[in-house]
């Protein structure tokens, strides 16, 4: 017979005591509901990504978990010690890197973290060595002694991330820590998160790029408005689109331009059609077989059908077949492409 712990290693989680544990956390703001019943788990050498688009709640989730700011209700345990109650036992445990870049340009890469390192009261001999691993695993011990006002974005990012390891946390919280840079420094990020995971730690992240979820993540939930749209191990996400496939057409300028045009497609096509700068995308939740009906409605509205391909279902797909939407806008589409 299986046991417990077996068939929660099969659910695709880890025996044992979880690191984080978020319970029901609910957070509005006035009217605003920015967290509306937040749950999630995760052990020690879990990677949980939280996905969603701008305004999902991502950052509100991360500065409660935190202990930044308090939940209306709900509650969450580090390492078992809650950030209401022992807010500062909670947080000796836990890294966090801010959405915002929290580092100082006049400093080198170096000096802001032996700033950090004091801030966090780690002891002078730790702390030299800490750094040096920390600069080895960001990749900027080539560049630690140069003024951060120098570094591209992608460097001041991959700095960024290193003030969060400071104290070897057992858990870590990333808000986005990958939006806008290089490819490179992006890749990077993503590997030395991946390698803090195989180590033990305990990691969310939190991003708008369905492909670093992907990428990185074997759990995850996937939320848009503050509500929590799908959840669990990532093959049982992905497989919530069921038959659905994606029709892509690069976007018809010049036949497309025009609000009412597009506005008259959303309306006699009966499935989700999302329009980006790039790209019209239409879900086409029982799969192919609806493509040639669609494809007839298109030409009727004289749209163009070069380069149209169909995509299988992935995160991306599930979210525009649950909302109605795209996870994001065709600029940071572009963004997010992985190198
Ligand atoms: N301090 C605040 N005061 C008022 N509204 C806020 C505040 N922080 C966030 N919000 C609102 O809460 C919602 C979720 O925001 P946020 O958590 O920043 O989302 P995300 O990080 O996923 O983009 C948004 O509608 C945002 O405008
Ligand atoms: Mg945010």
């Amino acid at each position: 017979m299986a046991t417990h712990a077996a068939v929660q290693e099969a659910r695709g989680q880890a025996a044992g005591d979880p690191s984080i544990v978020v319970e029901g956390l609910r957070k509005s703001f006035g009217k605003n509901v920015a967290v509306d019943g937040l749950s999630f788990t995760v052990h020690p050498g879990e990677i949980f990504g939280l996905l969603g688009p701008n305004g999902a709640g991502k950052s509100t989730t991360l500065s409660i978990m935190a202990g930044l700011i308090r939940p209306d209700s709900g509650d969450v345990k580090i390492g078992g010690h809650s950030v209401i109650r022992e807010t500062q036992r909670a947080q000796r445990l836990m890294g966090v890197v801010p959405q915002g870049l929290a580092v100082y340009e006049e400093l080198t890469a170096a000096q802001n973290l032996d700033y950090f390192a004091k801030l966090r009261g780690i002891e002078k001999k730790r702390r030299r060595q800490e750094i040096e691993e920390i600069l080895e695993l960001v990749g900027l011990s080539g560049v630690a002694h140069r003024k951060v006002a120098q570094y591209s974005g992608g460097m001041k990012r991959r700095l960024n991330v290193g003030i969060g390891l400071l104290g070897r946390p057992r858990v870590l919280l990333l808000d986005e820590p990958t939006v806008g840079i290089d490819p490179q420094s992006r890749r990077h990020i993503l590997d030395s998160v991946r390698r803090l995971a195989e180590s033990g730690m305990a990691v969310v992240y939190t991003t708008h790029y369905m492909e670093e979820v992907e990428y990185l993540c074997s759990r995850l939930a996937i939320i848009d408005r503050g509500r929590v749209i799908a959840h669990g191990p990532i093959d049982e996400v992905r497989a919530l689109a069921g038959d659905a496939v994606v029709l892509r057409l690069p976007f018809p300028r010049g036949v497309l331009d025009e609000a009412a045009k597009v506005e008259s497609l959303q309306n006699t096509l009966p499935m989700p059609v999302e329009v980006t700068s790039g790209e019209l995308r239409i879900v086409l939740p029982q799969g192919s077989r609806q493509a040639p009906a669609v494809i007839e409605e298109l030409q009727r509205h004289g749209v163009p059908l070069d380069g149209m391909r169909l995509e299988s279902p992935n995160l991306e797909t599930v979210f525009l077949s649950l909302t109605g939407k795209a996870l994001r806008d065709g600029k940071a589409a572009e963004e997010g492409a992985m190198a």
